[in-house]
């Protein structure tokens, strides 16, 4: 085990913080707090549960992280240009994080997301100035991103590929900041983390990082219990593209999540703990008190995505919104992404 000082000093801080320059908006994603979950965890005596309030962040959510160092490495090997288009696929909280960045830094921004996504959302992104290409809605979010390949290889010299799904830089901004952080708040004495999945850059960050501080530290990833799910930002990886990024091998464990269980949690967080988050937190603390079940001692760590204000619609009919969120051709149709940055 590591000493935990040395972890800190090793966090990679905004260029303009570190140049001394005068701090934008971009210096305050990241270092978000560390909540203690008491109400709904303290059945579990000898287990302590936290939660990285990842919704405080400037864009309102995690992926502010993500988007900030694909955005800044993207500029650092000089792949992305003043005059090149930012451009990926996301159906949500990257795509914000892209937008917000993007305006900060004066980039254009387009996105490729299926056209079933909230009129909130896209009145978000719109506010923002970005341009968005609607998919069908059948093809889901994995349709999205086969388009935003498509459009990128036809004239590869006019845009930024993102790619969230397959470039390092996602699972890196974890690993260099989240992780980092989560030791020093700590003090060290996670034993556990618990993460839900999307693009597995979260989990597999933070996971790299805890690993190597402690490797007794035992990793949990979060999926929806099938295919035909409504918790946003999170898939069902034997249903869906395989990330590039993601790499089970470095993970003790799965648990998977319904629906119901996911926002009848989301609910309890706000009702009981004062927490109004969505609902892959929801699923995330789930996830995380059945761990709590099954040891009798330990630190639970968890990821707390995004706010509840981003949900409007509260899941009264749940299977109205798996419906919205996961009509899909079917699986054989879908062929594994080939493209990398
Ligand atoms: C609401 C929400 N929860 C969880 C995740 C999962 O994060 P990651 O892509 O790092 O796996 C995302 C990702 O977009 C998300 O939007």
């Amino acid at each position: 085990m590591m000493e935990v000082r040395s972890f800190y000093e090793q966090r990679e801080f905004p260029k303009e913080e570190r140049e001394g320059k005068s701090l934008s908006l971009l210096s305050y994603i990241g270092n978000t707090p560390l909540i203690q979950i008491h109400q709904l965890a303290r059945s579990r005596t000898g287990v302590q549960i936290f939660a990285k309030a990842e919704w405080l962040n400037p864009g309102g959510s995690v992926k502010d992280r993500a988007g900030l160092k694909i955005i800044e490495d993207g500029e650092k090997s000089g792949q992305l240009t003043n005059e090149k288009i930012i451009l990926d696929s996301t159906s949500g909280n990257t795509g914000i994080a892209y937008a917000m960045i993007g305006a900060i830094k004066g980039y254009q921004v387009i996105l490729v997301v299926p056209e079933n996504i909230s009129e909130e959302r896209k009145k978000a992104l719109e506010a923002y100035g970005v341009e968005l290409i609607f998919t069908d809605p059948i093809l889901g979010s994995d349709g999205a991103l086969l388009e935003a390949q498509r459009i990128y290889q036809e004239d590869p010299t006019r845009y930024f590929f993102a790619n969230q799904y397959n470039n390092p830089s996602n699972w890196k901004a974890h690993y260099e900041t989240t992780g980092v952080e989560i030791i020093y708040q700590t003090h060290g004495r996670v034993t556990h983390f618990v993460a839900g999945v999307g693009t597995g850059g979260t989990l597999m960050g933070i996971g790299r990082r805890l690993k190597e501080f402690n490797p007794e530290i035992k990793l949990f990833g979060v999926q929806p219990d099938s295919g035909f799910h409504g918790i946003e930002g999170l898939k069902h990886m034997a249903t869906a593209i395989r990330p590039g990024i993601y790499d089970e091998s470095i993970l003790d464990g799965t648990l998977f999540v319904k629906t119901e269980e996911a926002f009848e949690m989301a609910g309890r967080l706000a009702r009981e703990e004062g927490l109004w988050v969505g609902p892959s937190s929801g699923a995330a603390l789930w996830a995380s008190l059945k761990l709590a079940e099954s040891i009798e001692h330990g630190l639970i760590v968890t990821v707390f995505p995004d706010g509840g204000s981003r949900y409007p619609e509260f899941c009264s009919d749940c299977e109205k919104r798996k419906k919205r969120l996961s009509l899909k051709y079917p699986r054989t149709e879908v062929s594994l992404p080939t493209t990398s940055i």
